[in-house]
């Protein structure tokens, strides 16, 4: 099963991504900056504007003690118009309070009340009081100790205001300048970070291991770590390619020495193949050697003696063929034809054992895409298998079967399956639960690689009944040679 990742966001470059990334943090971080230094400053514009408000406020209290004690409402009325008239405008009204009667005020008409209200006597405490988008600061300054009443001071916080969006608008400006800044910078080094990456990655995507072709070239370049980083992915590319061949070695190897194991396993049967006839062609000798045979009957001994030589001929032949190495050669052949051929090479073994062997099916089967060789090895390590696990007498089938595409060689045994334990492990090269010196345990690795090198497949079943049904598929394809039904 494949599994893919499907990526929500658009695929973005990695250095675009970086510089984003940086481009955000910078941006992030100097608004907060901002935010925090707006607030500072505009604190401690706020509270000079409170220092100078109540300097004023102090000083008309100062002037106004006399002329309350003395009852001058004309001094009092020029001291609040004058501090209400400060140079910097920052002055929104000035009045004196007595025992809750405004004595003395700036205001054009009365005071308004709700002003005069606001404060219950005693509350010394600045106050921001609003109308519409004006904000004013409301001070106190007892006069003497507070017997004599109180001057209230409205100081305008425009000037704040004002001072506050200017320096927001400065402010602003900068990170403006800053984030552009930041983005260029970011953009650099993503790009000289992400660069030299993408190209390593771009060769790690082309690169094949199998392919006949030279490891790419990966130059050193970036900073030191990237670097470092390239010449070391450059050497394990080398290492790779270096441990593919190896591999490929082995394999080969593990092939050739599988064949030579599984003729080891055919010999006894090949022994009695050979021991058959040798017994007829000394009988033959034996009866010739006395000389007193008729002339017909001479002829008859003969032509069973070249029958006979014939035959261990043919098996000899047999055996050369399959354990002479050879380069894969891919032809359309008879998949009934691959496994008949096969049986042939096992038979003399299993009828020793009597075990019958029956090939079932399939005559019409599409032929299949094969190197003859490899392939009856692949089918031959699965029928060794099967006979090595079926008892003496007991019997073996040989399928032929069909799925879309593929075509099998299904061998099915009666044996007692292969535990579950066991199954993950069955493949692996040198793994057999068979007694020490009986089995190399390479058939079942050795038969995988030939049907990957066919582009084919090894499966196995275990039927209810019992047993084990390892299926050989291979690519069907072509057309089978004229005459490639059967072999003798
Ligand atoms: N038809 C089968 N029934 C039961 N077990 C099997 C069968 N085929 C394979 N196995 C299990 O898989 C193991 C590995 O098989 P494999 O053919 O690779 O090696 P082997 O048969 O043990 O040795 P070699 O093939 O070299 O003689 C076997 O030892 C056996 O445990
Ligand atoms: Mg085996």
């Amino acid at each position: 099963m494949s599994w893919r990742h499907r990526p929500r966001l658009p695929r973005l470059r990695l250095w675009v991504k970086l510089a984003l990334l940086a481009a955000v943090g910078v941006v992030v971080m100097h608004a907060a900056h901002l935010a925090l230094g707006n607030r500072i400053a505009t604190r401690a514009i706020a509270e000079e504007e409170e220092v100078l408000g109540r300097t004023i406020a102090r000083l008309v209290a100062e002037q106004a003690a006399d002329p309350v004690l003395l009852g001058d409402p004309v001094t009092l009325f020029e001291l609040v118009s004058s501090a209400a008239r400060d140079e910097g405008g920052h002055v929104a009204y000035c009045f004196i309070v007595r025992d809750g009667r405004v004595v003395a005020t700036s205001f054009a008409g009365a005071t308004p009340a709700r002003l005069v209200a606001l404060r219950p006597a005693g509350d010394q405490l600045p106050v921001v009081v609003a109308s519409g988008n004006r904000r004013v600061l409301d001070l106190v300054e007892p006069i003497l100790d507070g017997s004599l009443g109180e001057v209230r001071l409205g100081l305008d916080l425009g000037t704040v205001q004002r001072a506050r969006r200017q320096l927001a608008v400065h402010l602003g400006l900068l990170a403006v300048g800053i984030a552009a800044a930041g983005l260029a910078a970011a953009l650099l080094m993503g790009r000289s970070i992400a660069r030299p990456i993408e190209e390593v990655l771009a060769v790690a995507d082309r690169f094949d291991p199998s392919r006949d072709e030279p490891v790419p070239a990966l130059p050193p370049r970036g900073g030191r770590e990237i670097a470092v980083l390239r010449d070391r992915f450059h050497r394990m590319l080398l290492r790779l390619r270096a441990a593919h061949e190896e591999q490929v070695r082995v394999r080969q190897k593990s092939v050739q020495t599988e064949r030579l194991a599984a003729l080891g396993s055919l010999v006894a049967g090949v022994a009695h193949e050979v021991n058959n006839p040798l017994a007829g062609l000394k009988n033959c000798v034996r009866r010739l050697e006395r000389g007193d045979l008729p002339p017909a009957k001479e002829r008859e001994y003969f032509s069973l003696m070249g029958e006979g030589l014939q035959r261990i001929e043919e098996v000899v032949q047999q055996l050369l063929e399959f354990g002479r190495p050879h380069p894969p050669r891919l032809e359309p052949i008879a998949a009934s034809r691959l496994a008949q051929e096969t049986l042939a090479l096992v038979r003399p073994a299993l009828d020793q054992r009597r075990v019958a062997a029956t090939l079932l099916g399939g005559e019409d089967v599409a032929p299949v895409l094969a190197d003859r060789r490899l392939a009856e090895q692949a089918v031959l390590n699965l029928l060794l298998n099967a006979g090595y696990v079926t008892p003496d007498g007991g019997a073996l089938r040989v399928r032929l079967v069909r799925r879309d595409g593929m075509v099998g060689i299904a061998v099915e045994d009666d044996g007692p399956g292969i535990p579950q334990e066991v199954r993950d492990r069955i493949l692996d090269p040198f793994f057999s639960t068979k007694p020490e010196g009986e089995g190399t345990g390479l058939g079942l690795s050795v038969t995988r690689t030939i049907l990957d090198a066919h582009g084919g497949e090894l499966t196995f079943d275990f039927p209810a009944r019992g047993g084990t049904v390892a299926t050989a598929w291979f690519r069907a394809g072509g057309h089978a040679a004229p005459g490639a039904g059967a072999r003798a």
